[in-house]
């Protein structure tokens, strides 16, 4: 299917974010996030590097032993994080045209809703293009109904009503029974989710999600407040109602060199997801687990740590151990809170995963954004694409 490329019809009806925020409860009130479904070349493999190195557990599995005649999918869950990890046995199809494209990548945001017909019915009625007609799937376990809409690139979101259901993840999948099952590490549920949108569609996709979603801005900061030397980025924060789905979404300012939005719009082949945010209750622990199995996370230097207490006041960890691991730290008005980026997961320089820490603190780090962009730009000119 096609990309959205137009959405001018979005651009030109007024709304006020006040309307907006008072409305998302009511027309389309989101549960959490359900899952989220990457299109990969060797689901097999990846969900291995997932239990092995991110401590996600086995939780369910569709292929040709349950009647799926041309792809077989992997469900990982940690916490409430569920990750679905699907791979094509065809050699032709969507899935194939996306993971040649995109690589593997993040293709289903998927949302839990308390009516899945509703939500579709809403978000189209409001603009959205849709993926999926409300559609019921059923097994002995009862019945889930799923629909989805487009979002930036060829990205989708997925409302998923299960209050009905009692099974394992949904119709046609099984319990997958692994005697391989490595400890969690501690990652609880997503805290937000990263979208990279062409140069000058930021606004566009934060208009997406005002005004077909009920979403409201949060956050906003420009090329300013994110630049270094070389690169730079904008970037505004869209939340629900409830405050249980951020989604920032990024687009590329000019700098100097190549920005990593850039870099990622190159390698992805457009718009797509950039990074995973988790929590986790203990990001020492966590992040040593991590290292542990094997996971790689970007280098922040020494010189980060100098004068960190007077910029970011008292804190409850050891500076010591967080330079050990290059965790960042920042504050708010409300608190305080740790983050660090693994290096991409994947071969193209797209998809990372950011580990977070809320102590308090309900925002996004700004006063890390420096130290972030120069620790990939280190990345990118070892890559040659800076
Ligand atoms: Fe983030």
């Amino acid at each position: 299917m096609a990309e959205i490329k137009n959405l001018e019809h979005l651009q030109n009806t007024e709304y006020s974010l006040k309307k907006i925020f008072d409305e998302a409860e009511d027309f389309l009130p989101l549960l959490g996030t359900d899952y989220v479904e990457l299109y990969v070349g060797n689901a097999k493999q990846s969900a291995h590097f997932y239990k092995t190195a991110f401590g996600f557990q086995s939780e369910a599995y569709a292929g040709l032993e349950t009647g799926a005649k041309d792809k077989v999918s992997y469900v990982l869950k940690q916490d409430k994080i569920r990750l679905v990890l699907t791979t094509p046995l065809n050699p032709d199809g969507p899935i194939n045209a996306h993971i040649n494209k995109h690589g593997d990548g993040v293709k289903v945001v998927a949302l839990w809703v308390d009516d899945a017909t509703k939500s579709w019915e809403e978000t189209t009625k409001r603009g959205a293009r849709s993926f999926m007609e409300p559609t019921v799937e059923e097994d002995d376990h009862g019945h889930v109904v799923r629909s989805g809409i487009y979002t930036y690139g060829e990205t989708v979101h997925i409302f998923v009503q299960r209050k009905n259901y009692n099974g394992v993840f949904l119709p046609g999948y099984k319990t997958w029974q692994s005697h391989y099952n490595p400890e969690p590490v501690g990652l609880k549920f997503i805290d937000h989710m990263v979208g990279n949108v062409d140069w000058d569609e930021m606004n566009t996709w934060c208009e997406f999600y005002g005004k077909v979603m009920g979403f409201a801005q949060i956050i906003s900061f420009d090329d300013k407040d994110i630049s270094t030397d070389y690169t730079a980025l904008m970037s505004k924060v869209m939340s629900n109602g409830n405050g249980r789905i951020k989604f920032p979404i990024n687009e590329p300012a000019e700098g100097k060199k190549k920005s990593q939005i850039e870099e990622y719009l190159d390698y992805y082949n457009g718009p797509g997801v950039q990074h995973i945010a988790v929590a986790t209750d203990d990001i020492v622990s966590t992040v040593s687990a991590m290292r542990a199995r094997g996971v790689e996370f970007l280098y922040v230097p020494e010189t980060y740590y100098e004068n960190l207490l007077d910029r970011v006041g008292k804190i409850d960890e050891d500076v010591s151990v967080l330079k050990q691991h290059g965790i960042l730290i920042d504050r708010d008005e409300e608190g305080y809170l740790l983050q660090i980026f693994t290096k991409p997961v994947v071969d193209r320089p797209t998809l990372f995963f950011e580990i977070i820490q809320r102590k308090g603190a309900q925002s996004f780090g700004k006063g890390n954004f420096k130290a972030l962009f120069e620790a990939i730009e280190r990345e990118q000119e070892a890559r040659g694409t800076l």
